[in-house]
């Protein structure tokens, strides 16, 4: 299948998918349909034999020692951290911090910025669409300080009311911690709005980037956002590495998250010398390997080009949005106007775990659950929905075969 978009290149879909060995799996007798896209999605052969190039002949520790492999693993590590800065258009190198995952980076920032900046009485803005990522850490600070969090509510669409989060806003805020593109609903958040209005309240901004960075090019400098992370395993890369990134003049302001090796300048027994950003946040041994992968994985995606992924999976969620609102019983959570690939929905008298059991059967892999976004659940008055999520390998056939399955579901619960 190719489809040709408008001033973007040919997305040559049945070759892309030669590129993903796991998408030729057989599950239960059928061919595997990958539909858990915004959980974890798969990692091309270029990015597993980067993985396997690193462990046969690149690997040593890094930043350490002077011999051969020490300083190709340092090479290449830095290399995957120039590849992100370029991914995400950031200034410079410097402000890339590698971590975990986007947990990790919003837990980074917790710890830097709130726990060392922010005192009781200061507040703090979030929004009703977020992951639990971006709310527990702020609780914890809550808790911990005595800071006030404030909730921007949305509609029946899951869209956030814009006139409400400007009324989040007074002379104690803080920061705004918002997600890019809701992980349950595909809210596409008007994040560059947002931005600005904080900003003209002197406000700072970190953006939760996980859904979105995997889906639509991102360019830090043109948002101004003080702070984005995301996540490798949800762009094609290895799990464990994310990022953070943050503009300088906040990383310098910051106190680090962890203590350790290689986040030092000089340690005695009375006093250490924080080493300069972005090492002073990467205490330890880092995920070298994983952070090779995931620039190998900006390579690829990058070989097929973010414009035209995007307009790809929205015509995929368009075709596969239509074939679901064709269906008897089914309730589409989530219909904002502007939405990333997420499809989260329930099938009337069927719980979600139970869909997502007979889906299995077909081969069809979807998340069902509250995935870790409680309060979105509460929002709609559901424990749970299911949700298929799409990737660029994705194709209309895999479509009809959800909806061929959700069939059977009906059928079954008939
Ligand atoms: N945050 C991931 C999801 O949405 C795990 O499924």
């Amino acid at each position: 299948m190719s489809v040709v978009l408008a001033d973007a290149p040919v997305l040559n879909v049945d070759a892309i998918r030669r590129d993903f060995p796991i998408l030729d799996l057989v599950v239960n007798g059928k061919p595997l349909v990958y539909l858990d896209n915004a959980a974890s999605s798969q990692m091309p052969q270029a990015v597993i034999e980067r993985l396997v190039h690193y462990q046969q002949h690149e690997h040593a520790n890094i930043h350490r020692a002077v011999h051969y492999l020490s300083e190709t693993a340092t090479r290449e590590f830095e290399g995957a951290r120039e590849k992100v800065r370029r991914f995400l258009n950031a200034k410079e190198a410097r402000e890339i911090i590698f971590t975990r995952g986007t947990t990790e980076a919003i837990n980074l920032v917790m710890h830097g910025y709130g726990r060392a900046h922010l005192a009781a009485g200061d507040e703090i803005i979030l929004s009703s669409l977020e992951h639990h990522s971006n709310i527990v850490p702020w609780q914890m600070l809550a808790i911990e300080k005595g800071v006030v969090l404030r909730v921007i509510p949305m509609n029946d669409e899951g869209e956030l009311l814009q006139e409400a989060f400007r009324k989040c806003f007074n002379a104690n805020t803080r920061l705004l911690a918002l997600t890019h593109v809701s992980n349950a609903l595909g809210t596409v958040n008007p994040v560059q709005a947002m931005i600005d209005h904080a900003h003209s309240l002197g406000v700072p901004v970190l953006i939760d980037g996980a859904q979105a960075a995997p889906h639509k090019a991102v360019d830090v400098q043109a948002l101004d956002c003080d702070f984005y992370a995301f996540s490798g395993h949800k762009l094609c890369g290895p799990t464990g590495i994310g990022v953070l990134y943050g503009k300088a003049d906040w990383l310098e302001a910051m106190q680090p998250y962890q203590g350790g090796g290689d986040m030092i300048l000089s340690v005695t027994f009375e006093k250490t010398d924080y080493n300069v950003i972005p090492y002073k946040f990467e205490a330890g041994t880092p995920a070298i390997a994983a952070a090779i992968g995931l620039g190998a994985a900006i390579d690829y995606l990058q070989s097929i080009g973010l414009e035209a992924i995007e307009a790809y999976e929205h015509e995929l969620l368009a075709y596969a949005t239509e074939r679901m609102k064709a269906m008897d019983g089914i309730r589409i959570i989530g219909q904002a106007k502007e939405k990333s690939a997420v499809l989260s929905f329930e099938v009337s008298g069927v719980h979600p775990h139970d869909v997502g059991t007979i889906l299995n059967d077909e081969g069809i892999a979807i998340r069902t659950g509250h995935h870790c976004a409680q309060p979105v659940m509460q929002r709609f008055h559901v424990p749970a929905t299911a949700r298929a999520s799409f990737a660029f390998y994705n194709t209309r056939d895999e479509v009809d075969r959800l909806m061929e399955g959700i069939a059977k579901v009906r059928e079954i619960f008939a």
